[in-house]
């Protein structure tokens, strides 16, 4: 089942749209084994939405966008990426049979997100610039002519985000005290919000989480409070200098007593690491940045060891093996047989 089917009553869909999903959503909570005992939290949980079909949880609201758009009459569909959007609109628009044009940021996308969109059939377009201005460009295009508009300031989008945080409740049985997660354009976060208030005033909730987020250091306008005008880091996802959501995300975070705040490259790659080493969650970079803030917090005593966190895991490790390969050892190359095998691994 995909979360329009799921969560119909709390979507805006009707007989008239059509059903086109990929059986997205219903993603693992998982408990820490290790991670949370490390942090002398007893209440650790990730999210892990790389487990969606395109590989990141872009899909929930994919799937709804996509099938309003065709409700509405769309043949032609568009979106600026950072790579995950763009795959998983390639996925859904090849699932209905439209045209999709992806307008990614050159050079600065994830290999693996990239042959996504190929394999799908989208037509990408690789705009010299970075995210910002590839969104500029697409918010422009579409405004003029007949192609629907996919990026999450689509308000489908969000709707199909949210989700999230109501899988997160059914799972628990309540709210939790925190929910962490990368903040790039910030429409995740919003949605997220808007999902755990919609939950708790149907009365599914007793109560709202704070809403932690995590922008890169050097791509963390919310932080600084002014847009960056050219975003640096290894977490290609969240290279975002000017997000459309930035007032969703300072609400989400003013109305729920949270936080937004910047962790470095450098705690991003040893939290992606540590994840993969110490838990078998393989995420990609911008997943591994809400962890390195988890870290942080607890260090500094903000996060009460009781307290019911989880993180969102919201892409999978898979997407961006590059960034993954420069933090590890590489294979020992060898030519031999079980005995110097056995030498070199001193067994
Ligand atoms: N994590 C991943 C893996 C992402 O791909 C993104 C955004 C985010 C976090 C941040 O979410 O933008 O809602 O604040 N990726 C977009 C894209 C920008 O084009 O795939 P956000």
């Amino acid at each position: 089942m995909g979360v329009i089917a799921r969560y119909r009553e709390h979507l805006p869909v009707g007989p008239a749209t059509p059903e086109i999903d990929l059986q997205e959503g219903s993603t693992p909570l998982v408990p820490s084994r290790n991670i949370g005992k490390a942090l002398g939290l007893k209440n650790l949980y990730f999210k892990y939405e790389g487990l969606n079909p395109t590989g990141s949880f872009k899909d929930r609201g994919m799937v709804v966008a996509v099938a309003k758009a065709l409700e509405a009459g769309s043949r032609v569909l568009m979106c600026a990426s950072t790579g995950n959007t763009s795959a998983s609109m390639a996925a859904y628009a090849a699932r209905a049979g439209v045209r999709a044009i992806v307008v990614v940021p050159s050079g600065e996308i994830a290999m693996n997100k990239l042959s996504q969109a190929l394999m799908y059939g989208a037509k990408v377009i690789a705009l010299k610039g970075n995210f910002d201005t590839a969104l500029e460009t697409v918010r422009d295009l579409t405004s003029r002519y007949n192609v629907a508009l996919m990026n999450s300031v689509n308000p489908n989008r969000l709707e199909g985000q949210k989700t999230a945080a109501f899988e997160i409740v059914d799972v628990l049985g309540d709210a939790p005290d925190y929910l962490i997660l990368p903040v790039g354009n910030a429409g995740n976060i919003t949605a997220y919000w808007k999902g755990f208030r919609e939950y708790h005033a149907a009365g599914r909730s007793t109560r709202l989480p704070r809403m932690v987020g995590a922008q890169a250091e050097g791509a963390a306008p919310i932080v600084s409070g002014h847009p960056v005008a050219h975003p640096k880091t290894v977490a290609s996802a969240i290279r975002i200098g000017n997000p459309a959501s930035w007032e969703g995300a300072t609400s989400a975070r003013d109305e729920s007593g949270g936080m937004i705040a910047a962790v470095t490259d450098t705690e991003i790659l040893q939290a992606q690491v540590q994840l993969a080493s110490s838990e078998g969650l393989f995420a990609e970079p911008a997943s591994a940045a809400p962890l390195a803030l988890l870290f942080r917090l607890v260090r500094e005593g903000k996060i009460a060891k009781d307290a019911i966190t989880v993180v969102v895991l919201t892409g999978s490790g898979l997407k961006d093996p590059d960034a993954a390969l420069k933090n590890v050892e590489p294979p020992i190359e060898l030519d031999g047989d079980a005995r110097t095998l056995a030498k070199v691994l001193k067994l």
